[in-house]
């Protein structure tokens, strides 16, 4: 048996990709050979990569994330398989998968690095980015893990509603990717049904897709952010089930907002760098019933403090999260196949731009400029 199994259709020898000679510098349009579906490998053609809202803040270095460099920047994206390794055993040419960025090591699953986004934090995982993963999805083809790929129900995401579909397009399914990463953190803590949960901030990208995520879930929220517009968007996409409370800038008004609903069930935070003084941590943590839980995933980058003496006394459950696990995707493509999670303009989801490769600077201010819960902006390349 060949090493490598394709496709009938023969594929071009390359590619064009967005590609970045050391950290910071600036991206350029590179031509660079198709890679081989060697075993444990799948190769895709891109067809909608998530531009994150803050993907110009990670390649201009602001972010200071760790990558390997040269390389070819990304992040999970929606794909057809055109070739698969000879190891493969349910996914095959044609295809339509969801490749996820999260990358773990084989030989362990706690190196973890995020392909063209961040090259992890230990030793293991910046060995796993710098190999044969490297090449990430701004580009028209990528190899990725096999079991990084999963298949997508394709007649029922794309297919008509007169044929039993839901008439999404390939590019509403990026925010697979959004909301997964809250759900990973939401099943983390194991968020159940009828329970209430405080997000907060709730009216950025992933906050917003985290409020999505737990009404699918079947929680009620309180919403938590100082955008009251959106907010108020929020609240109407929640159907009863959301309410919302402004922070404030005070952590004693925020607290008395919080301690009116007389102990809630958990708390998930997805804060950006920018908001590490701010005091809704400490306030939301206040907030919870004994036993509560805490789903930390936000990027803050500096020591937080908490209240020490309540955590310990209300045995509070603190769990940081890193996007989602492996097997949070099937369930979590349940919830979209069954409409409890609605994708597309009718779930909320608005695509803000679709971009070829070569508009990569437009594509990442656009995403910028569109930070707000299901804003979406993608390359098709
Ligand atoms: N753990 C993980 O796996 C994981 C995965 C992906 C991302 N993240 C982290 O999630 C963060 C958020 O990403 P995003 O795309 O949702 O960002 P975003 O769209 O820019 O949203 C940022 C949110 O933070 C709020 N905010 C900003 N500054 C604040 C401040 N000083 N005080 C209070 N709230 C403030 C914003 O509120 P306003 O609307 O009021 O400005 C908005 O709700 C990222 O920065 C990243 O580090 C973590």
């Amino acid at each position: 048996m060949s090493e490598v199994q394709s496709t009938s259709q023969a594929l071009p020898k390359d590619y064009l990709a967005l590609f970045q000679e050391e950290p910071a510098a600036r991206l350029t349009l590179r031509r660079l050979p198709v890679p081989e579906a060697v075993a444990g490998s799948v190769v895709i053609r891109v067809l909608a990569a998530l531009i994150l809202t803050y993907a110009r803040e990670i390649y201009n270095g602001e972010r200071k994330y760790y990558y390997p460099t040269p390389y070819v920047p990304g992040a999970s994206a929606v794909g057809r398989v055109v070739a698969v390794g000879p190891d493969a055993t349910k996914l095959s040419a044609g295809d339509l998968v969801i490749a996820d960025a999260t990358i773990r090591g084989r030989d362990d699953p706690e190196a973890i690095f995020l392909s063209g986004i961040h090259g992890g934090y230990s030793e293991g995982a910046r060995k796993l980015s710098q190999g044969m993963w490297r090449n990430s999805t701004f580009a028209e083809y990528a190899r990725m893990p096999m079991e990084s790929c999963t298949r997508l129900n394709e007649s029922r995401l794309l297919g008509s509603p007169q044929d039993g579909g839901l008439g999404l397009e390939v590019a509403d399914l990026a925010f697979i990717q959004t909301a997964m990463i809250p759900f990973g953190g939401l099943r983390d803590i194991n968020l159940r049904a009828g329970e209430r949960i405080i997000i907060c901030p709730a009216t950025g990208n992933f906050g917003g897709a985290a409020v999505m995520v737990a009404l699918a879930m079947g929680a009620s929220v309180i919403a938590m952010g100082r955008n009251t517009e959106v907010l108020a968007k929020l609240k109407e996409l929640g159907k009863g089930r959301v309410d919302t409370i402004q922070l404030s800038g005070n952590a004693e008004d925020d607290e008395k907002a919080l301690q009116s609903y007389g102990g809630v069930d958990a708390y998930f935070d997805i804060s950006p760098p920018q908001a590490a003084s701010s005091s809704h941590f400490r306030s939301c943590i206040l907030a919870l019933k004994p036993r509560g839980r805490v789903s930390l995933m936000g990027g803050m980058m500096r020591e937080q403090g908490f209240p020490c003496s309540v955590v310990v006394h209300n045995q509070i459950t603190l769990r940081g999260k890193w996007m989602a696990e492996a097997n949070d995707i099937t369930p979590f493509l349940q919830l979209v196949e069954a409409q409890m999670l609605t994708l597309g303009e009718k779930g909320g989801v608005t695509v803000r731009g679709k971009f070829g490769l070569k508009d990569w600077q437009e594509a990442f201010d656009r995403a910028a400029a569109n930070a707000q819960p299901g804003d979406l902006t993608v390359f098709t390349p």
